[in-house]
């Protein structure tokens, strides 16, 4: 498949182009390198050459096209198939895109056949029938990663469903929580985007082949048909629309954007989990580069790069929505920069999701230094306001003496939990013994946020419990269709 495109133009082929019937000088070669597609479009072969296949059985069997040119296309194309497969495909610049190089091909192989090919259909339902093939199959792989990612995640919350570190608000310690619950967290994040993604598949997952290049097309086809061949679940409902179409294109870009963005806040963290004034945690080492000057220096580069790498994914959507916005019906040209930005997000989305599966159960928490900084800064005082709640005080009066009780200790430089029981109790009698175990305990405060969606570890070890429940059934799930090896028994 990745085979380079011949910049040395051929004159045969660009004179035989397909649509030169009406010219009367070839394409300028600057107009060829820039409007030509190929060089990114050729990943979709696979796609098109399945679409293909389905769109000449469904003309076969609408009594179109004969059965020995359906023999003819079918051996053909999985000639092609294995000469891109082994790198040996000739791609051609001066045949502009996927469609024209394979057509071309086809047609060398086996003559007429070849092209009876392009009968009732256009450039223009293929381009978004191969697109919608491709980003389905890719969607699939996506959809795959995050589950890998979010079961990493899970086996680490485990083992860490009883540590404690503090958790922030406005980047200040505010409650203690449990690592298990805060890496919980993103597990909920990657099941939205799983979800996001779930859901734009349906819409992806529509066969727009027929459309023709706007308007339909005046051959008896069976819509149905070639889409029930490709797996499509559903035919698009207006050509117009259909060639037009590139809200599934967004809509991707859009849910990979919120996966980086998800990746990006959990990089930060990392971070600065792992700088020194934290010490909270380690990345493995082949996950850290070093630095050419400064020898002592172990830096998180992959989540760095990944924090980084979540911006270009956003500029990938941003692209997009602007290349539509002022688009008439039906097809345009401009619609082929829809490509890059869509392949960029997949490609970036893939790897980084990739990436972190391989990092995050190398994390190495240091729990002795989480539970240092969850002691530091007062986490306790809510926990001590409640207590005097729970003891009859309205809660706006408990947080008023809890402020006091907090002052003290701050000119103290101590914990609350260090404040000798006669001094906590100048501030109010509802203060007894007990307040040492029940409230100013870290074990204790996080224990008792012991409801759905609380850091509790007894939560922690429930959502842990609810999670593998789902990733076993998600394993019993049946793998997805492959067109291409029901259409060419490949
Ligand atoms: N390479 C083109 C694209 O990606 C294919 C469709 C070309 N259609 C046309 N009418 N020129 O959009």
């Amino acid at each position: 498949m990745n085979t380079p495109v011949t910049e040395n133009l051929d004159p045969l082929a660009q004179k035989s182009k397909a649509w030169s019937g009406r010219f009367s000088e070839p394409v300028a070669d600057f107009v060829l390198r820039y409007t030509a597609s190929v060089d990114f479009d050729k990943r979709m072969a696979m796609q098109d050459i399945t679409g293909s296949v389905a769109h000449a059985t469904m003309l076969n069997k609408s009594g179109v096209l004969s059965d020995q040119d359906l023999a003819d296309i079918k051996r053909g194309m999985a000639q092609i198939v294995e000469e891109i497969r082994s790198g040996v495909f000739q791609w051609k610049l001066e045949l502009e895109d996927v469609h024209l190089n394979i057509e071309a091909r086809l047609t060398q192989l086996v003559g007429d056949a070849g092209k009876r090919l392009h009968t009732g259909r256009s450039r223009n339902d293929q381009v978004c029938t191969d697109m919608r093939l491709y980003m389905r199959d890719e969607i699939d792989v996506i959809i795959e990663l995050l589950s890998n990612l979010q079961e990493v995640l899970v086996a680490k919350a485990g083992e860490e469903a009883d540590t404690i570190m503090p958790g922030f608000t406005h980047m200040q310690v505010a409650q203690p929580v449990t690592l298990g619950h805060h890496l919980l967290a993103y597990v909920e994040m990657f099941e939205r985007d799983r979800a996001r993604l779930i859901d734009i598949r349906r819409r992806v997952n529509v066969s727009p082949l027929g459309s023709a290049a706007l308007a339909g097309t005046t051959y008896p086809i069976q819509r149905e048909l070639s889409a029930q061949l490709l797996g499509f679940e559903g035919v698009t409902q207006n050509s117009l629309d259909a060639v037009s179409d590139r809200d599934f294109c967004i809509e991707f870009c859009s849910a990979a954007s919120l996966i980086m963005v998800h990746i990006s806040r959990l990089s930060e963290e990392l971070i600065y989990w792992m700088c020194q004034r934290f010490k909270f945690m380690m990345l493995p080492d082949r996950f850290t580069t070093g630095s050419s000057i400064m020898p002592q220096k172990k830096n998180p580069d992959v989540a760095e790069t990944a924090r980084g790498k979540a911006g270009r994914v956003c500029g990938d959507l941003i692209s997009l929505v602007v290349l539509m916005k002022g688009l008439p019906l039906a097809y345009n040209k401009d619609s082929q920069e829809d490509k890059e930005p869509v392949f960029d997000a997949i490609d970036t989305v893939k790897d980084t999701l990739r990436g972190f599966v391989d990092m995050m159960p190398g994390m190495e928490p240091n729990r002795a230094e989480m539970l240092k900084a969850a002691q530091a800064g007062f986490p306790t005082a809510t926990d001590l306001a409640d207590y005097l709640t729970k003891k009859g005080l309205p809660f706006r009066e408990s947080h008023d003496v809890v402020g006091s009780v907090v002052r003290l200790a701050s000119e103290r430089d101590c914990d609350l939990a260090e404040l000798p029981l006669e001094e906590l109790r100048s501030f109010t009698k509802l203060i007894e013994e007990d307040v040492y175990e029940k409230a100013l305990k870290l074990e204790s405060c996080v224990a008792a946020r012991d409801h759905v969606g609380g850091t509790a570890p007894n939560q922690v070890r429930f959502q842990v419990a609810r999670w593998n429940d789902i990733f076993e059934a998600r394993h019993a799930e049946p793998k997805p269709y492959n067109a291409l090896n029901a259409l060419l028994g490949l």
